[in-house]
């Protein structure tokens, strides 16, 4: 018997448009709306607990209600609420803010921009791409290289830079500017025999193949995500970066480093390049960046970028590309209190000791029977579901399986991310203790069961 809708479900259900949802499902399940969060755990209208092994949505990386972020926001927002910078204003939060992140970062950075959410600073990032080769006199290089299943927004340049076709369909996109690269998923791409050495050695090739039939010249840059993602969360095979960063550095490609989720310890260092081995020329960061507390996200770029930007703008009179929220002083102050968090508490410190006994727990469940591959790096990974783990044939996409087992999920009391080609991602507070690790994987487990029993019961 389906159980009638709340109240509170009946009126979202008659007003909010709900994006990334399975609509189908959402009628007959009704909203899972929640309340209120602490540490791990968020709990829902209707009493439950969830242990949230998403941090949201890749991005409270302190758990839910951490005080000294409140107090910041409170304490700001009455000294200064609104500041920006435009026409040579500024503020110290702005200020310090750039400062920190230009301490921190893991690669020359000459200066920082900063914008409200990972796409707007994606878009920001193709705007400086082809302002800098205009400026440099290379006008033709406007293409920009995005690999399949990346994610990296869906503001109309970030969405035709992702590489999911839903984000495309009807849409009218990608744009023409995209070049689509392969993703690197040894689990999938890897041939019979190859090793992943030899697989990113393939994938480098097949680049610049690519890179010659499109035209060097022609190429602005190339995104990346240190671990995909909303694609799949699917560490990279061993060596594809240095490959990779070697052909485009042979051909003066620009590597954008989107840390949107890696970045802020998710892969046990501060910056996922950091972990993957590769030096950016330019990077964007968000949602870890102020403990999804507030939306800010950022784009550091090296002084070579900042020199030719500064150029351009001061011979045309300006660099007109900002937000109203760009720097907000509010944003700033609570990312700034949340990178003071980190390193006074080692939270980075704490994904690495706590990360083996995650990735133990995770990889075990390539044994369970309806699950592929079992990988993660850090505090992220995801399972694959396979209808045939043998031939790794998948299940047919009308059955929604991942879908399916993310409301299984949700029943056990574990909110989970169900992904394309039914892997399920896990992601959860970077704060997490060993102890709600074993709590996450049994829930996650008792999901993966009442699955497989349904899977079975055809
Ligand atoms: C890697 C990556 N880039 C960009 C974005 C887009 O960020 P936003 O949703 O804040 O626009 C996301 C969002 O999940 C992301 O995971």
């Amino acid at each position: 018997m389906p159980v009638p809708f709340s109240n509170t479900q009946a009126r979202d259900m008659a007003s909010l448009l709900h994006p990334f949802t399975n609509l189908t499902l959402l009628r007959e399940t009704g909203p899972t709306v929640i309340e209120r969060g602490q540490g791990v755990f968020v709990y829902g209208a209707d009493g439950r607990d969830y242990l949230e092994a998403m941090s949201g949505l890749w991005c409270t990386a302190l758990g839910w209600g951490e005080n000294e972020l409140a107090e910041t926001a409170a304490e700001q927002m009455r000294k200064l609420s609104f500041g920006h910078i435009f026409g040579g204003k500024s503020h110290e939060p702005g200020i310090a803010l750039a400062e920190k992140l230009k301490e921190i970062a893991p690669f020359p950075v000459g200066k920082v921009f900063f914008a409200n959410s990972g796409s707007e600073a994606n878009d920001s990032q193709i705007k400086f791409m082809w302002y800098a080769a205009n400026a440099r006199g290379q006008g033709k290089r406007k293409k920009i290289i995005a690999r399949n299943r990346a994610y990296h927004g869906v503001t109309l340049a970030s969405a035709s830079l992702t590489g999911l076709d839903a984000f495309h369909k009807s849409y009218d996109l990608p744009f023409d500017f995209t070049v689509r690269a392969e993703c690197p998923h040894y689990y999938r791409g890897g041939r019979d025999g190859e090793t992943e050495e030899q697989y990113s050695q393939r994938l480098a090739q097949e680049l610049e193949a690519q890179i010659l039939r499109e035209g060097p010249d022609t190429i602005a840059a190339m995104f990346v995500e240190a671990v995909m993602g909303a694609g799949g969360a699917m560490v990279p095979p061993k060596g594809y970066f240095e490959a990779i960063s070697a052909v485009l550095d042979k051909y003066g490609i620009k590597l954008v480093d989107d840390e949107v989720i890696c970045g802020f310890g998710r892969t046990g260092n501060a910056f996922g390049c950091q972990t993957m081995n590769y030096q950016p020329d330019s990077m964007t960061v968000a949602k870890a960046l102020s403990s999804a507390y507030v939306p800010i996200s950022a784009v550091m770029l090296s002084p070579e970028l900042v020199e030719i930007i500064e150029e351009e703008a001061t011979r045309i009179g300006g660099l007109w590309h900002a937000f109203t929220y760009s720097a907000h002083p509010v944003a700033a102050a609570v990312a700034l209190k949340t990178l003071e968090i980190y390193e006074r508490r080692d939270t980075f410190g704490h994904v690495r000791r706590i990360a083996p006994v995650f990735l133990q727990r995770l990889r075990a469940l390539a044994d369970h029977p309806l699950v592929g591959e079992a990988n993660g790096v850090g505090l992220i990974g995801a399972i694959e579901m396979v209808a045939d783990k043998k031939t790794k044939k998948n299940f047919e996409p009308s059955k929604l399986v991942g879908a399916m087992c993310g409301r299984f999920c949700e029943q056990e009391g574990i909110i989970v991310r169900p992904l394309l080609g039914d892997r399920i991602a896990l992601c959860p507070p970077l704060v997490i203790s060993e102890a709600e690790v074993g709590e996450l994987f049994d829930r996650f487990e008792r999901g993966l069961n009442k699955t497989l029993e349904w899977v079975r019961a055809g």
